[in-house]
């Protein structure tokens, strides 16, 4: 039989936030189960995935750092490699879209379309920065939505009513980066010709679903854009940040993000067998009509991944001779919120993945997740949820098995797999059932139903438990030993089972588990046979998950608490430039410094402004002796309102900061400036 071939990638996170639970829960970890299952059927399988490092919300977080967004990409690339490493996502490449293999590959698709005129170009006016001399992307202009009135529309649509318009209708527009009024300039830009494909769309999935099985939700969401109709895309951005548009014509323009985002799939294959010297092996996946290629997404993303993309495959089929696979299947999930709420970075709502695995086990993440994915609706991450996945299941049932049996072979069998006698009806069942359960947890995530299939794994470990507690061997230890031995043959048949069937979902376990039993896995449609033979040595048994303190959840679910005060408390208000610009620092000389009689907290200065002199009382007499300041360069603020301290006036205040043991430290100035200048 020929080795089935399977490409499979997981969308591509943008470099500009951390991962937390919400993705993983979305589209990582599926994708992840479903290929280390394929893995071990022994299925021909690719997993591809990388960072998505272009586009408006890479600039935008470059801008609010005040960084070039390499810095951005870099960090975030860094940082979500070893998050997904962590969390132990078994992908053969973490590319990126930054790379000049994906440069080329998404202007050698832009180039194609050109070259065949699918392209058209079409002029508009959209805001200019006149000040910054630069196009404002859609989210960089805010303004008065036309319909609503709603003060934060963005530049073609408005959140709060759903409305979308010209920028021109766009009331009061103000520039999110200079705070200016920009103006409507004309641009061009190029535009894909989406409607020329709706038809083959709407074919296309039909009998992808018919032969595979697409969920509800995607077709649902498929459905509401074709009711809409499909339109011309504008597949450009004015913007400098992103793949160059590769015509002469085209200064300062990039492909549009999505564009190209979804061609980092191809562009990582490619940077895959580069790296590994056969650079044209990626075309036996990606150009292989056997291939069956599947794509994990989140929601969100259904559009681009359901018809953007394939229609640009599509175009791309029609006129070449080395065609690529299309999607199969696009099994998005919903989301999964945390604590009853969505997961949000400027709200501080949630955990990220490196957080959560500095805490606890990456394993026992993956199953209290795996066991609640949002497949059909969204669904919540709790704490104490999360505790009890822990404790009552990974601890009280799989843990609990594995080592009750262990403690017992190495208590009466010298550690060795003791030796199979005559069967009771209770054994054949449990064999059968070891049989039965690969085959059925395969089917399941075959089906994308992942969440069902971690439900049923844990089953077996139920079953297991029981069958032990019936078999009482620790009555027929004595009474029976033929029969005890079966019993714990069994029991050992079965871990080695538990260990194979869940390693999709605690890959990290299952290795110790097999650690265990000095045992390596064979491929999945054998692990529910007889594997560990009598006689067989056995490693002496290891706690494998530790149960979560009710004080160490308490924390975290105050903690979830915390986070919404702190939330809901009003923050400091903020100066405008305009309030700040009035504080005047001015650089003065100390002339003269001596004590204020009756105090011992303030001293007298007179210090220079270089045409002028003032008096300035200052507490700082605790820190600093008189003759310790005079000639030091100092700030003060100039245009405070006199004040009296002890009868005296004080023209200014010294600036200065608390350093250690009460103490405080003036801001002190170069000798090399000049008294009187003023600081900006
Ligand atoms: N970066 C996008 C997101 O986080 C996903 C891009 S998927 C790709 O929503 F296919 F376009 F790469
Ligand atoms: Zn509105």
């Amino acid at each position: 039989m020929k080795k089935e071939k399977i490409l499979v990638s997981a969308a591509l996170p943008y470099a500009n936030g951390k991962i937390h639970l919400g993705h993983l829960a979305g589209a990582y970890l599926p994708a992840d189960i479903f290929v280390r299952y394929h893995r071990l059927k022994g299925t021909d399988i690719l997993f591809v995935c990388g960072s998505d490092e272009h586009g408006a919300p890479i600039t935008i977080s470059a801008d609010k750092e005040g960084v070039t967004p390499r810095v951005i990409i870099d960090r975030y690339h860094g940082e979500n490699k070893t998050a997904f490493e962590k969390f132990g996502m078994s992908f053969d490449i973490y590319s990126r879209t930054s790379y000049a293999v994906h440069y080329k590959t998404a202007q050698d698709f832009f180039s194609e379309f050109h070259k065949e005129g699918l392209l058209k170009t079409k002029s508009s006016l959209q805001f200019y920065d006149e000040k910054v001399k630069m196009f404002l992307p859609d989210r960089y202009v805010e303004g008065t939505c036309p319909k609503c009135g709603n003060e934060s529309a963005r530049s073609d649509e408005c959140e709060n009513c759903g409305s979308l318009y010209e920028p021109s209708e766009l009331k009061s527009p103000v520039s999110k980066i200079s705070g200016e009024k920009p103006i409507l300039k004309e641009t061009t830009h190029w535009f894909f010709p989406l409607d020329k494909y709706e038809n083959r769309l709407k074919e296309y999935i039909a009998v992808q679903n018919e032969k595979t099985g697409w969920k509800d939700n995607v077709l649902q969401y498929c459905k509401g854009w074709f009711h809409d109709g499909l339109t011309d895309r504008a597949v450009t951005r004015d913007l400098d940040w992103g793949v160059p548009v590769p015509l002469a014509d085209a200064k300062g323009k990039s492909i549009y993000v999505w564009f190209e985002a979804v061609l980092g799939y191809i562009s990582a294959a490619k940077k895959l067998f580069e790296e590994r010297g056969t650079p044209d092996l990626w075309k036996s996946y990606w150009q292989d009509e056997n291939t069956r290629y599947i794509a994990f997404i989140g929601k969100d993303n259904v559009v681009f991944h359901c018809i953007i993309f394939p229609a640009m495959l599509m175009a791309w089929n029609d006129s070449n001779k080395e065609k690529y696979v299309l999607p199969e299947n696009v099994p998005a999930n919903e989301f999964l919120n945390f604590e009853g709420k969505k997961f949000s970075k400027s709200k501080n709502w949630g955990i990220d993945v490196i957080d959560f695995v500095s805490m606890f086990s990456s394993d026992s993440l993956r199953y209290s997740l795996g066991a609640n994915l949002p497949e059909l609706r969204d669904t919540d991450f709790y704490w104490k949820e999360f505790q009890a996945r822990n404790n009552n299941e990974l601890a009280d049932i799989l843990g609990n098995f594995i080592n009750r049996t262990m403690t017992f072979v190495f208590k009466h069998f010298e550690g060795k797999v003791p030796s199979l006698y005559e069967l009771q009806e209770r054994d054949s069942e449990m064999l059968n059932l070891l049989e039965a359960v690969p085959v059925k947890v395969g089917e399941l995530i075959e089906r994308y139903k992942i969440k069902d299939s971690v439900l049923e794994m844990m089953n077996l470990a139920r079953t297991a438990n029981k069958y032990f507690n019936d078999s009482e061997p620790w009555k027929t230890v004595k009474a029976n030993t033929d029969q005890c031995a079966t019993t714990l043959n069994i029991c050992l048949q079965t871990i080695y089972a538990l260990a194979e069937i869940f390693s999709p979902v605690i890959p990290f376990t299952s290795e110790k588990i097999f650690s265990l039993l000095n045992a390596k896995p064979v491929s999945w449609d054998s692990c529910g046979k007889f594997n560990l033979e009598e006689g067989h040595q056995l490693n002496a048994p290891e706690i494998l998950f530790q149960k979560i303190e009710d004080e160490t959840i308490q924390k975290l679910v105050d903690g979830v608490g915390k986070s919404v005060e702190e939330h809901a408390k009003p923050a400091e208000p903020l100066l405008t430039f305009d309030e700040f610009k009035k504080v005047k620092l001015i650089v003065v000389k100390i002339l003269e410094a001596k004590p204020v009689p009756k105090s011992d907290k303030l001293l007298q200065l007179k210090v220079s402004l270089g045409d002028s002199t003032r008096q300035i009382i200052a507490g700082i007499a605790k820190s600093y002796s008189p003759d310790e300041l005079i000639g030091k360069n100092v700030l003060i603020a100039g245009n405070l309102q006199p004040a009296k301290l002890m009868g005296l006036e004080s023209q200014g205040m010294i600036l200065a900061v608390d350093s250690a043991a009460g103490k405080v430290s003036v801001i002190e100035i170069d000798q090399s400036i000049a008294p009187g200048t003023t600081a900006k």
